[in-house]
């Protein structure tokens, strides 16, 4: 099925990489010379997704700044102009009410929602590679988590495993370890049916008084279904200080110049 939107909420205010968050988006920290935001670009891009929808808010807009660059720069991003559009969140509600924010720019057709803090090296496009499986069911990256760090995640109660997708009868938000149906966590990448929008607007506050968008994709699973896709890559979660710090120094690592530099850091 043709998914040619996405939707990326860049309106987190990013309060575990404070103090530098106050004056530059956690979107815009950088993997040596990129931002988050232009990885998660790319991985899009990858997958032939056409409009971009950046769910943003008051003191983000070095990011449209980048992207009015990014635009007179082809050698960049090779995008056709008025394929980016910004909508604002006003208030801190939650992923899901970040989604929905996009609702007038998207007419009820499949989506992509891509978290830029979420940062995924995967050797195809993570996002390209759920488009290809998707088939009308509500679809997450998943993986597999330690017991302890469920209360992070969504996690997924699962049904039954085909392959590299996980079918879930039921899926709930960072749930306590004791109340963890399984470890299958959910990972800042979706495929939507447009019809999460209708839910997602008469949706009551879920946990951290929030509009989570898993609350919606559990409401969903008995018309639509949940479907988990493992992915294969690696990801890192850079809306952590130490997340960010490993996709730096991988990132490094694999680039022949600033490889040296780690070697002789750990000469000293
Ligand atoms: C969000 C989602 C959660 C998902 C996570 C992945 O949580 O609500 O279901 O597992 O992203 O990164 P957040 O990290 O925004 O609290």
């Amino acid at each position: 099925m043709r998914v040619r939107k996405v939707v990326f909420p860049v309106g987190g205010l990013g309060t575990r990489f404070f103090p530098i968050t106050r004056a530059i988006p956690k979107e815009m920290l950088g993997i040596i010379d990129k931002p988050l935001i232009h990885y998660a670009f790319e991985e899009a891009m990858a997958a032939g997704i056409e409009e971009f929808i950046l769910v943003t808010r008051h003191g983000k807009d070095s990011i449209e700044d980048y992207f009015d660059y990014m635009f007179s720069h082809s050698d960049y991003f090779n995008i056709k102009v008025g394929s980016i559009c910004y909508v604002r969140q006003n208030e801190p509600k939650g992923l899901g009410h970040a989604v929905l924010c996009a609702k007038n720019l998207i007419n009820n057709e499949p989506f992509a929602v891509m978290s830029a803090d979420d940062f995924i090296l995967h050797p195809e496009s993570c996002i390209g590679e759920m488009i290809k499986r998707y088939n009308g069911s509500n679809m997450v990256a998943t993986m597999s988590v330690n017991r302890n760090e469920v209360n992070k995640y969504g996690i997924l109660d699962i049904e039954k495993e085909e392959d590299d997708l996980v079918y879930a009868k039921s899926v709930v938000e960072k749930p306590s370890v004791d109340e963890a149906p399984s470890t299958q966590a959910i990972v800042g990448r979706y495929v939507l049916s447009g019809e999460i929008f209708e839910v997602l607007q008469n949706l009551a506050p879920g946990v951290g008084g929030e509009i989570q968008l898993t609350d919606a994709l559990l409401e969903m699973i008995p018309t639509c279904g949940l479907v988990g896709f493992k992915f294969k890559g690696q990801r890192f979660d850079c809306g952590s200080k130490k997340g960010l710090l490993d996709a730096i120094l991988h990132v490094a690592s694999n680039d022949d110049n600033l490889k040296q530099v780690i070697d002789r850091f750990y000469e000293r």
